[in-house]
């Protein structure tokens, strides 16, 4: 029986951090809603059990809980944040609110011979709590405090039940991935033998069954995100997977070939349409940032519907969506999570029903995944690229000409950071074109010119970021090369903003 890992979801905003977290560990996990919890957690296979934190106070009536029982299952249990309160106040301990709330950086101190002092002795940790735990219940002691909560971590290791107020599945808790791997593995005793190929097969097999003689039409974009999701749903259905790609014409240099040569190795059936010229005449004379999203998205259903059309009937719509795409509203046990769909109306305008294979995954296990089903690095390894296309990156009015500028100067971007290594560590990188003519002089005449920015950045999620502390060679070779070799270019910026207060693209 394999090692399962419950994640009990009382509602805070870290649930899916937590679960990514025992997965780096190797082990399977669910998330389950607080209300059905208990009856899962009796099911064969668990080691053990993490309640996570969560909005509410225990100390007022009809806050989320969880049948006592659980404490006397004998199965291991670590409560974070309010899921340390529920623990106390459910055993007996006392929880109140204190004169003093700590968020954020706070430093503890941890007691020598616990779960919390066996991987620190003293540390800063990410703290987040109006209430927190005044007296213990009986059996149980402190093993770690900080200046303002005596009981920072609490611990009845007999029962193995342990309670961390802090979070440690959030990075500014240095030592928390060392806390959580000691819990799976010396108290929960997993053996951390569950890979990115299982969670591939078991969800293929779970697709398999849910979407048994049904159709699904897949808007394939090429991206990492669309294509591991369409190979996931090719393995379970084969055929009755339909792709349709639509070419908007806003790609990279070549790209749209490449989305073709990648996906024709699974067998998918795959519809590509070119659909470059209609988007621009569209986007002719239109300047304005958001409108020209709208016109994008808008023209790309009309595409979208008219090739469906031509395929007949479908049931379902396949969305990559991946789940920093989904912003969560309230405790998980009811329909409040809220999905930000790529393809933005599509799905309602369709009347089909929705299958997001990736929706619990972080960029980083997509790609794993990925890897996993064989597809190619060239895929698998490719920054994100956003749907609008290269219409973020082109500024003012959208042309033939100024695309075709903004294309081989990124192309060139691309070779560079290539050659030097940096698409490796560097997050995005690519080059825009902010509609901006500027003086210049080339082989003693006058010219007058556009100016090509390029946007290099670092980040973990894409909500903040910094720019790429490039080598000066690179940027020197990337300007020598684009201004050498880009008709209509004489100047090369590079964007050095961080995100805030700027957004990564520009549009
Ligand atoms: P910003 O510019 O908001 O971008 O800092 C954050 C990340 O999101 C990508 N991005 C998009 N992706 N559709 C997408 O699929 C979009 O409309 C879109 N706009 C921005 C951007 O490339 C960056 O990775």
């Amino acid at each position: 029986m394999r090692d399962t890992v419950i994640v009990v979801d009382f509602g805070g905003q870290y649930n899916q951090l937590i679960a990514r977290r025992v997965r780096e560990n190797c082990v399977y996990c669910e998330v389950v809603p607080y209300k059905k919890a208990l009856e899962r957690i009796k099911k064969e296979g668990v080691r053990g059990v993490i309640f996570t934190g969560g909005p509410g106070s225990v100390r007022e009536a009809g806050a989320p809980s969880i049948e006592t029982e659980i404490f006397a299952l004998g199965i291991p249990v670590l409560g974070i944040c309010y899921g340390a309160q529920l623990m106390a106040a459910s055993l007996g301990g006392k929880v109140e609110a204190p004169s003093k709330k700590e968020f954020g950086k706070i430093e503890i101190e941890a007691l020598p011979g616990t779960l919390v002092g066996g991987v620190t002795q003293k540390s800063f940790c990410w703290m987040s709590h109006g209430d927190q735990v005044s007296a213990l219940p009986e059996g149980f002691k402190a093993s770690a405090f900080s200046e303002n909560c005596p009981y920072a971590a609490f611990e009845h290791p007999e029962k193995r039940l342990y309670a961390v107020q802090f979070h440690p599945e959030v990075e500014h808790t240095p030592f928390g991935s060392e806390l959580l791997r000691a819990f799976l593995y010396e108290v929960c005793g997993c053996a951390g033998d569950w890979t990115a190929e299982d969670f591939a097969e078991e969800e293929i097999a779970k697709l398999k069954a849910e979407l048994e003689g049904k159709k699904v039409l897949c808007a394939l974009s090429g991206g990492v995100d669309s294509t591991v999701a369409a190979v996931m749903v090719h393995k379970a259905i084969g055929d009755n997977l339909s792709c349709v790609f639509v070419d908007h014409g806003l790609m990279r240099k070549n790209e749209g070939d490449e989305v073709m040569a990648a996906v024709k190795q699974f067998d998918l059936k795959v519809r590509r349409v070119n659909a470059g010229e209609r988007f621009l005449k569209k986007l002719a004379g239109v300047t304005d940032p958001e409108q020209k999203r709208k016109i994008i998205g808008a023209e790309f259903i009309a595409v979208f519907e008219e090739e469906a059309a031509k395929l007949g009937e479908q049931d379902y719509l396949l969305q990559g969506t991946i789940y920093p795409d989904i912003i969560e509203s309230g405790v998980g046990d009811a329909a409040l999570i809220k999905s930000h769909h790529n393809v933005g109306g599509l799905p309602e305008k369709m009347k089909m029903k929705l299958v997001e294979p990736l929706r619990l995954l972080f960029k980083d296990e997509v790609r794993k995944v990925g890897r996993a089903l064989g597809i190619p690095a060239s895929v698998v390894e490719r920054q994100p690229f956003p749907g609008p296309g290269l219409a973020v990156r082109c500024l003012g009015e959208i042309t033939e000409e100024k695309l075709a500028i903004l294309r081989e100067s990124d192309a060139i971007v691309r070779s560079e950071f290539a050659a030097a290594g940096l698409d490796k560590t560097v997050w995005q990188y690519f080059a825009l074109l902010p509609n901006l003519q500027s003086v210049g002089v080339m082989g003693d005449s006058r010219t007058y010119c556009h100016t090509v920015g390029i946007r290099a950045v670092t980040t973990n999620d894409a909500m903040t970021a910094d720019f790429a502390r490039m080598p000066y060679e690179v940027l020197a070779r990337i300007s020598n090369r684009i201004v050498n070799e880009v008709k209509g270019v004489n100047r090369v910026v590079y964007d050095i903003t961080t995100k805030p207060p700027a957004t990564i693209e520009w549009e």
